[in-house]
C-alpha cells in the first residue's frame, strides 16, 4: 500500500521556522509547509531570511504565490537549490491582497494559466510541484465540474498532487476567516475526485481535528493536511510518526519537547531573534492541560529563565 501523508497547511504568520522547528520535535514525518511567500520575494528578496530553515525541519515543501510562469520557474530552481522537498503552488487562498496580484483563489478561473506555470517550473527542478486549492470558486452547482475541469487541465501539464480544500472560496465581500468560517465543507467531492483522478496524489484539508477524522479520510485519499488544529493543540500529532509512518521512537513529553527547544532558543537569540518571535508558537503546547495556563503565564514572561523554572516545578 502507498504510505499515506500527514501534512501541516501553510499558515502566513503561523508556520514560519520556529513553528516548524518546534512542531519537528512533536512530529518528525509530517510533511511541512512553509508561510505562502510571494513570486517576486522569493526572486528579488533576501532569500537568507526568507527562505531560511533548519534541515531538521525536513520534509519540507516551499509554498509560493504567484502565477507568471517565468518568475515561477525561476522560484522553483532556487527552492531546488535552497533544499526544498517540493514546491506548491496557492491557488486556494482568498484574500483580497492575495487577488490583486493574480494568485491564490483567482488561479481557480483559470486553470490554464497555472498549467503554465506548472510546466514552466518543471523545466527548471526535479522537485515535485504540487497546486493547493479549493474546490471552486463561489457559484451554482455543487463546484465539482468546475474543481474537474481544474484538476485535468493542471495534471495534464504534469502536476501529480493537489490538495483540496474542500469548500467554496468567495473572492469578494469576506475575508479569509470568514472564508474558512461560512462557506460550508464538502468533503465527499474531494473523495470523488480521488475515484476520478486514481492516479494522482489527492489530499484533503479542512476543519481536520482528530485522529478520528484523520483515519476516515484515509481510507477514501492519500493524505490529510492539517491546518489550525495543528497550530491550537500541536501535541495531538505526538502519535503521528508511530501510527502513520511506522516510526515507533519513543514519544517526548510536553516538558521534554521544552528542554530541547532551550538550545535552540538560545542559539537563535544569539543571531538577534526575539524570544518571544519564537515562544508565541508554543502557547497550544499545554493545550488543555492542568499546567495550560501556568505555561502561558510562563511564556509571558518572555524570560529563558521563568522556562527554565517551570521545566523544574
Ligand atoms: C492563520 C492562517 C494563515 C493561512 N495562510 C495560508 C497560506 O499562506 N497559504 C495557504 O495556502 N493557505 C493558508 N491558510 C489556509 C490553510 O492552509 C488551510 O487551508 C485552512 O486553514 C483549512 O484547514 P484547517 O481547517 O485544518 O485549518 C491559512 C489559514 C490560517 C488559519
Amino acid at each position: 500500500m502507498m504510505q499515506k501523508e500527514i501534512s501541516i497547511a501553510p499558515m502566513l504568520d503561523w508556520t514560519d521556522r520556529h513553528f516548524r522547528f518546534f512542531l519537528r520535535q512533536i512530529c518528525r514525518h509530517a510533511l511541512l509547509y512553509t508561510e505562502m511567500i510571494n513570486e517576486h520575494a522569493i526572486v528579488l528578496g533576501d532569500r537568507n531570511r526568507l527562505l531560511a530553515f533548519d534541515a531538521l525541519e525536513q520534509p519540507l515543501a516551499l509554498q509560493i504565490g504567484g502565477s507568471d510562469p517565468n518568475l515561477m520557474a525561476e522560484c522553483a530552481a532556487i527552492a531546488q537549490d535552497t533544499g526544498f522537498t517540493q514546491v506548491n503552488i496557492n491557488a486556494g487562498c482568498p484574500s483580497t491582497r492575495v487577488q490583486a496580484g493574480t494568485f491564490g483563489a483567482c488561479l481557480m478561473a483559470v486553470p490554464d494559466q497555472v498549467a503554465r506555470c506548472v510546466e514552466a517550473m518543471q523545466k527548471r527542478t526535479t522537485l515535485p510541484i504540487t497546486v493547493k486549492t479549493r474546490i471552486a470558486l463561489e457559484g451554482p452547482g455543487d463546484g465539482y465540474t468546475e474543481l474537474h475541469r481544474f484538476v485535468q487541465t493542471v495534471q495534464a501539464a504534469g502536476c501529480r498532487k493537489f490538495i483540496i480544500h474542500a469548500r467554496k472560496a468567495r473572492l469578494t465581500g469576506l475575508t479569509p476567516k470568514e472564508n474558512r468560517e461560512k462557506m460550508s465543507l464538502n468533503y465527499p467531492l474531494v473523495y470523488r475526485l480521488k475515484q476520478d483522478f486514481p492516479h494522482l496524489t489527492i489530499i484533503i484539508n479542512g476543519n481536520i481535528t482528530s485522529l478520528e477524522a484523520v483515519e476516515t479520510h484515509l481510507t477514501q485519499t492519500d493524505g490529510v493536511m492539517i491546518g489550525r488544529r495543528a497550530y491550537a493543540d500541536p501535541y495531538f500529532l505526538a502519535t503521528v510518526d508511530n501510527r502513520y509512518y511506522h516510526d515507533a521512537h519513543p514519544i517526548l513529553s510536553r516538558e521534554e519537547i521544552i528542554e530541547r527547544m532551550l538550545p535552540y532558543f538560545e542559539n537563535q537569540m544569539k543571531q538577534g531573534i526575539k524570544l518571544h518571535t519564537m515562544t508565541r508558537h508554543l502557547m497550544g503546547l499545554y493545550y488543555q492541560q492542568p499546567r495550560s495556563k501556568e505555561f502561558k503565564q510562563t511564556l509571558m514572561q518572555n524570560d529563558l529563565k521563568a522556562l527554565k523554572a517551570f521545566l523544574n516545578r
